[in-house]
């Protein structure tokens, strides 16, 4: 697929003087930016309403007054335009990302890792998943946040934490990887929070913020990278992957990359501009999904806590 525009109104700057999310502001903003957004995007791909053959938006999961907005707006555009509409699952977008530019979505082994979601799914084709784990307590991105909150980094703390974590020693602590040894799965990334909690608890004042950071960052990849491997194993998916906010990590891609080669897997990586949330990984999912002829009801509702499979 080609991407003839991808616009993105971020509200980082936005929320950041809350030290997260507010919904009450994302949806006022949603309204607000995406008129203008819309006709940018528009623009920019130098095409015209009448010129689109379907309309698509996410209808889960997700806040839901966004989720409103966002869906409602283009169920209005597919009617005054007498096209199909198409609601995405947020999570399908995310796992399909890799894919964009691809020709192809070929069998593999999906890891999500955002800041609402930990996913490992075998992939058969597209809009063909089982899911093998997922978190039981904290997302991986979630993880990142809290830890960036304790160590006083501004939100999001993903990519503060990661910005730290260049200049720190990831052996310095040997915090706790929950689970990695276990059958199933699944992940944990709490046990690890609370690691960090304690160990800044204890140190008062007398410790590396790098080289915490840097050993939280390799605890979660160490995770990661553990529990993909097992269940390439389990599933024998040669491909692996990664997707999400989290799969901007420069530290993850680079480790994801050197255990993919050493266990002979090819690793796919969606490109930094689709990893955190975008529209054009919306569109992709849904430019699949109407090529196989599918569309959904103008009655559709939205879905805040709609699970991918
Ligand atoms: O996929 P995404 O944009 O939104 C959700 O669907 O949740 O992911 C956002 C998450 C946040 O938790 C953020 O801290 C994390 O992705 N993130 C990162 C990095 N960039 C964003 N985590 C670690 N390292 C990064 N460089
Ligand atoms: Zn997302």
């Amino acid at each position: 697929m080609d991407v003839l525009a991808s616009e993105v109104a971020s509200q980082i700057e936005l929320h950041r003087e809350h030290g997260g999310v507010v919904p009450e502001l994302a949806s006022r903003n949603h309204s607000l930016h995406l008129r203008p957004l819309v006709e940018q995007a528009l623009g920019h791909a130098g095409v015209s309403v009448s010129q689109i053959d379907a309309f698509a938006a996410t209808t889960g999961p997700g806040l839901a007054s966004s989720l409103l907005i966002g869906s409602t707006a283009a169920k209005a555009m597919a009617c005054a335009a007498r096209r199909p509409f198409l609601g995405i699952n947020h999570l399908e977008g995310h796992l399909l990302s890799p894919f964009v530019r691809e020709t192809r979505v070929p069998p593999h082994l999906a890891l999500i890792v955002s800041g609402g979601h930990t996913l490992l799914l075998d992939v058969t084709a597209a809009g063909r998943y089982e899911k093998l784990g997922g978190t039981r307590d904290d997302a991986a991105g979630e993880a990142f946040d809290k830890v960036g909150k304790m160590l006083g980094l501004p939100y999001p703390g993903g990519p503060e934490i990661e910005k730290l974590a260049r200049h720190g020693n990831p052996a310095a602590w040997d915090f706790p990887r929950s689970m990695v040894h276990d059958p199933h799965l699944d992940f944990s990334f709490s046990g690890l929070k609370t690691a960090v909690l304690y160990t800044l608890q204890r140190e008062s004042g007398n410790l590396s913020a790098a080289d915490l950071a840097a050993s939280f960052q390799q605890a979660v990849i160490d995770i990661l990278i553990a529990k993909t491997l097992q269940a390439t194993r389990r599933t024998g998916r040669r491909i692996v992957a990664l997707s999400g906010g989290v799969s901007l990590n420069r530290a993850l891609r680079d480790a994801c990359r050197r255990a993919c080669e050493q266990a002979g897997l090819e690793l796919v990586v969606a490109a930094p501009e689709l990893c955190t949330d975008n529209a054009a990984m919306i569109a992709f999912a849904a430019l699949l999904r109407h090529l196989a002829g599918e569309a959904s009801p103008l009655e559709e509702d939205i879905h805040p806590n709609l699970p991918l499979v």
